[in-house]
């Protein structure tokens, strides 16, 4: 796939000021000497030219447009080059053909999904899938239609791509009166779908509608501390709680990478200003775990409780964090650093396994006290901590690469277990899991103390506990160590977009076929006349539907299985990132000119 960087077009302003020109050299000193006298007197010109010259040069030499899948062989410390291991690829790799004909079988299901949507749904938000109604339940912009545009372009339907721009063109980003905008929403799926959409085709229309919408929402950063409001409408820039009472972390930083990206290509300074603002807000806050907890002041810009999860209020936020990173070509080091120190806190105090499968699962602390529940938007926790191993390779230290690592394989599987376990092979919303105690009901099964001990005693077996990937036989429902506490399935993407993530990263064949079989799920038991629905009842086939086909099934779960069967790497992860939606926007480097104008600090 060619790979274009449009954006590199259409920054208007004149990068250099003229204080930073070389001067011409004069002509005077040619006329006025000879000789000797005449060439020591040339001789800074000369040496000053070659200097110039070679500058020149250097920067001719340098592609115009900068291929950032290449990354691994830039030197990410600053010193020397980071050595590149190709993937280990293994020998369990299916056969070529097999995950071609994969691919398509998953192109086919994503225009079952929009051929509903568009005959029954078109302009609405959603379609209701099995009674083949219509709903509006974010804004009313044609939500589903937004978010599905990557998606189209990178299945290759172009021309169905281009057909749609017509509609994106009709969108006026106004509200019925009673209504708010939901910042977090309308963000990561509509700029985020555009952004996108814009980077992939280069369609400048597209890149427009974006900077239209982002000036409608730009005013909820306008609170007293400069985070943004839950709610805003669009019309008239007022602002709304929408009933709540304060703003979760994930509403906070979920914004990152898509206005620092508009910034970018817009050149607007309002755009980084306002984001940066709120990473200011991050980098000056300390709490005393090192980890940011779900709820904030939206007045005072600070942590209101000590809730401390990689679940619903939180799992965005790390990973803008992580991937603001390596969006920006892997220069934002504050933003990896909090990344680091919140994934430490996460590993050191979340993560606990169960006493017989020893599943190893993340929970949240309140107030000091475990939940023992896994939701299943933690599971993509998995594919984020491979993603930064991935990106940080050697630059992160030896020891830790291998915790982070086997944190996600462990992980992952206990997500998959949750999966296979269910008589109709897909995963609930939330489980609880039956803690391990010791007779004085202490936990016995932090994962960190288990780690430390296989450590110790020489790091014996096929790995740390928690870890294992053995396909076992599914046990009794009282075996399982969790009970669901939400036993639906809404066609959700985090454990195949994780799978996605160990797959690439890794290179090891079983999260691709893993990600097959949820596919084949899914269209056994979640697909209707007109698209797909989510199920009520995991363990339980048939299975009574719900009469919902969420947008980030055409979003997110569809172009994960297409992009983790497709046998070309479409969106390379060292070039692409992807946002909390799974819109990938494109890595890019701030040039001096903007650094200086942004007056950032990297
Ligand atoms: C939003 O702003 C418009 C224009 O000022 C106004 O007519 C409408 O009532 C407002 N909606 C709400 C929910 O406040
Ligand atoms: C920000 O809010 C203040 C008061 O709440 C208001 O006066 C001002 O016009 C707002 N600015 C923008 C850009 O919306
Ligand atoms: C952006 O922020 C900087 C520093 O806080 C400030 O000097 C500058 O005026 C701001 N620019 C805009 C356009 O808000």
């Amino acid at each position: 796939m060619v790979r274009r960087m449009p954006h590199n077009l259409v920054i208007t302003i004149p990068p250099a000021s003229p204080s930073s020109r070389q001067p011409a050299p004069s002509t005077t000193s040619w006329r006025s000497g000879g000789g000797r006298r005449g060439f020591l007197r040339l001789f800074p010109w000369i040496v000053g030219c070659t200097i110039v010259l070679w500058i020149f040069v250097l920067r001719a030499d340098r592609p115009p447009l900068r291929d950032f899948t290449a990354l691994p062989h830039r030197p990410i410390d600053g010193h020397k080059p980071r050595p590149y291991h190709p993937p280990y690829k293994g020998a369990g790799l299916s056969p070529t053909a097999t995950w071609a004909e994969r691919a398509k079988t998953v192109r086919s299901s994503f225009l079952h999904a929009l051929n509903g949507y568009q005959t029954r749904a078109d302009g609405y938000d959603e379609l209701l899938p099995t009674s083949g109604g219509r709903t509006n339940n974010l804004d009313g912009w044609s939500l589903t239609l937004v978010d599905s545009l990557d998606t189209m372009w990178i299945m290759g339907n172009r021309d169905m791509f281009r057909e749609s721009i017509g509609k994106i063109v009709a969108i006026d980003y106004l509200l019925p009166k009673e209504e708010y905008s939901r910042f977090y929403e309308v963000v990561s799926h509509h700029l985020g779908g555009l952004l996108s959409a814009y980077a992939l085709s280069g369609e400048p229309v597209l890149l427009t509608r974006a900077d239209d919408l982002a000036k409608l929402l730009l005013p909820a950063f306008n609170t007293t501390s400069g985070l943004p409001a839950v709610g805003i409408n669009t019309s008239s820039g007022a602002l709304s709680m929408m009933g709540q009472e304060s703003v979760s972390w994930a509403n906070i930083l979920s914004n990152q990478m898509e206005f620092k990206y508009l910034a970018h290509i817009t050149g607007r300074v309002e755009y980084f200003n306002k984001t940066e603002n709120v990473m200011r807000k991050m980098f000056e806050t300390t709490t005393p775990t090192g980890m940011f907890p779900t709820m904030w002041d939206l007045d005072k810009g600070v942590p209101l409780n000590a809730h401390y999860s990689a679940g619903e209020k939180s799992h965005s936020a790390l990973h803008y964090l992580l991937k603001q990173w390596v969006m920006t070509a892997r220069t934002d080091r504050r933003s990896l650093d909090l990344y680091l120190k919140s994934i430490s806190y996460i590993i050191n105090n979340l993560l606990y396994i169960t006493r017989k499968r020893q599943l190893l699962y993340v929970t949240d602390i309140i107030d000091g006290e475990l939940t023992h529940r896994l939701e299943h938007l933690s599971c993509s926790l998995p594919g984020l901590l491979a993603l930064g191993v991935h990106t940080l390779g050697i630059s992160l230290p030896l020891r830790e690469r291998e915790l982070h690592l086997w944190a996600a394989q462990g992980l992952a599987y206990t997500c998959w277990v949750t999966y296979t376990d269910q008589s109709s092979g897909l995963g609930p919303e939330e489980v609880q899991m039956e803690a391990w105690l010791d007779e004085e009901g202490e936990p016995m099964g932090r994962w960190m103390s288990h780690f430390e001990e296989w450590e110790k005693s020489g790091k014996k077996g096929n790995g740390p506990p928690g870890t294992k990937q053995s396909e076992e036989t599914v046990p009794a429902v009282t075996e399982r160590e969790y009970v669901p506490l939400k036993p639906w399935y809404l066609l959700r993407p985090e454990l195949v977009e994780s799978f996605y993530m160990l797959w690439k990263s890794t290179k090891n064949s079983i999260w691709r076929d893993r990600g097959w079989t949820i596919f084949e799920a899914i269209e056994r038991h979640t697909k209707t006349e007109y698209g797909y629905a989510g199920i009520l009842q995991v363990d339980q086939t048939p299975t009574p539907m719900k009469d919902e086909m969420p947008s980030y099934f055409l979003a997110e779960t569809l172009k994960y299985l297409y992009l983790l069967c497709h046998n070309d790497d479409l969106i390379p992860l060292n070039g692409w990132v992807f946002n909390s939606k799974g819109h990938p926007l494109p890595v890019f480097e701030w040039s001096s000119w903007e650094i200086k104008r942004h007056g950032m600090a990297l």
